[in-house]
């Protein structure tokens, strides 16, 4: 489905002449009389159900009501809880409910109240942006977010679908703020978007060629440039990694370099690296078929490097962007890796297949040496790498890795304003004995222990000297059950986290 509008107006609930209206209800015994009174004054009736057992104003709360002055039209009241624990995550999840209602409602558009500014003077403290422009976007961001749904290949998707979702300020000067706001949100749920349908893409749609040409579109349309390296260019650049994992696929593998902006004195120079494996059914080390579909979404970090690329473009932000993505699938053919081979990756490095599906880490080596190349300022990878991850941290933070604590830092960060969070894990040296071989430099597994870490470890081998984090979106990018404004299968992950850090690293 495509994107709902989103715009800012100022005006009051009675002011939409079409579709549903909604606002938001704090818990707080004087807050919720007086949002009370305020509601019933608009709606030309009073609203028993407001105070009622049906609903206080608790966070996860919502209402429908049809008062009188709307003419059959539904008013969507959500809670907010108390106003000394608003946060960013509780607008999103408001109005990520607040959406699903009208969206069960078959309303087309929808108009949402922004909170009372009086609301929202704690939301981040020394933030230098506006509260109200911060909450404009949470809610833009939760209400939209929430409605994706992944229906290309649905005969009869249904007609009616939210394709117009209006933000109401109390003033023009609040309403420009908030439109600034929804402004940016607008681009960057567009790269969490592209993100999802790539993930979600089934892998005889996308594959390492289509996931190139979607890169080379995007590039187009966005306003960054794209080299498509094919399997000659990467037999010759000797990418072992890459061409032993692409060996058991008839398809070719691709290595995608995406370009926005320029190497300039006073810019960070930041690579984004994303795996890209389009199917991992395992290779000769074959995977169980149970949830084996799962693996068409193992590129899940070359779609977050690619919609961030694309916000960050459209955003026209000052820095020096590279992203990196390594694409192949990983199948059991022919002439498919094998356990007991070695390869030899870009940096001259050589690795011992243990375990054929541990193909990330042979894929990434290759694209993390070549970072070094562009001499950044940071290097961060993103790639669904463990099953391990997922084991540690289940599906609500991401793994992070790396060797730079400034860098750790502004990810923690980025991660709870955006609710797209990190877990810093160890990688304490000990763990390097792990993936010791006897004949090459390393082996690609670790055994059964620590299997986050163990890959993590790998991958520092082909780092260098550069600020770098890997980021283990294994458990966060695919989803087995939705959340308030996350839908199930692709969660497009990385993509806020990403944008917001990139935006925020403005010191030189
Ligand atoms: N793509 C998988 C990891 C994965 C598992 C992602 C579950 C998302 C959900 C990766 O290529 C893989 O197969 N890893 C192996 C490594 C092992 C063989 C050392 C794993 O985690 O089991
Ligand atoms: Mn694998
Ligand atoms: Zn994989």
């Amino acid at each position: 489905m495509t994107i709902p509008r989103l715009a800012a107006v100022k005006g009051i609930l009675t002011s939409p002449e079409k579709g549903a209206v909604a606002t938001m209800v704090p818990e707080d015994k004087p807050l919720f009389a007086a949002a009370k009174q305020a509601l019933e004054g608009h709606a030309g009736d009073s609203l028993p159900l407001l105070g009622s057992e049906a609903f206080r104003g608790k966070d996860g709360e919502s209402l429908v009501l049809f008062p009188r002055a709307l003419k059959g039209r539904p008013l969507i009241v959500a809670g907010l809880g108390l106003k000394q624990s608003l946060s960013l995550e509780r607008l999103r999840r408001s109005a990520a409910l607040i959406a699903r209602q009208a969206s069960a409602f078959k309303q087309q558009s929808l108009s949402i109240q922004l909170p009372a500014k009086g609301l929202l003077d704690r939301l981040i403290p020394h933030s230098e942006e506006p509260s109200l422009g911060l909450a404009a976007g949470a809610v833009a961001e939760g209400a939209v977010l929430s409605v994706y749904a992944y229906d290309r290949y649905r005969s009869a998707p249904s007609p009616k679908k939210l394709s117009s979702i209006t933000l109401l300020a109390e003033n023009a000067a609040d309403a420009r703020a908030a439109g600034t706001a929804v402004a940016l949100a607008r681009v960057v749920i567009e790269g969490t978007w592209l993100a999802r349908d790539l993930s979600n893409a089934p892998g005889n749609e996308l594959f390492p060629e289509s996931l190139a040409e979607a890169a080379r579109q995007c590039g187009k349309r966005s306003g960054f440039s794209v080299k498509v390296f094919d399997r000659r260019r990467i037999e010759r650049l000797k990418m072992g990694g890459l061409l032993g994992v692409a060996e058991g696929s008839a398809r070719p593998p691709r290595f995608v370099i995406l370009e926005y902006g320029r190497r300039r004195p006073g810019r960070k120079t930041v690579v984004l690296v994303g795996k890209g494996v389009t199917f991992d059914s395992g290779g000769i080390s074959i995977k169980p078929s149970a949830n084996m579909a799962e693996m068409k979404m193992d590129m899940a970090g070359a779609a977050a490097v690619l919609g961030t690329v694309q916000a960050v473009a459209r955003l026209r932000l000052p820095v020096h962007l590279v992203g990196l993505i390594p694409a192949t699938e990983n199948l059991p053919g022919g002439r498919a890796l094998k356990p007991g081979d070695i390869l030899r990756h870009l940096n001259g490095r050589t690795s011992e297949i243990d375990n054929t599906d541990a193909e990330g880490r042979l894929i990434l080596a290759d694209a993390l040496a070549y970072a070094g190349r562009y001499t950044p300022d940071a290097v961060i990878d993103l790639a669904t790498l463990t099953g391990a991850v997922v084991v540690a941290l289940g599906h609500h933070a991401t793994g992070m890795f790396g060797n730079n604590p400034e860098l750790m830092r502004r990810l923690k960060e980025s991660g709870e304003r955006t609710y797209e969070r990190v877990w810093e894990l160890p990688m304490f040296e000990e763990y390097a004995s792990l993936i010791k071989s006897d004949i090459a430099d390393a082996k690609n597994t670790g055994g059964r222990w620590a299997g986050a870490i163990t890959a993590a470890m790998f991958l520092k081998n082909f780092v260098g000297h550069v600020p770098w984090v890997h980021l283990d979106i294994a458990g966060t990018a695919i989803m087995e059950e939705q959340l308030e404004y996350i839908p199930k299968g692709g969660s497009g992950v990385g993509v806020r986290l990403l944008v917001d850090m990139l935006r925020r690293w403005h010191d030189v």
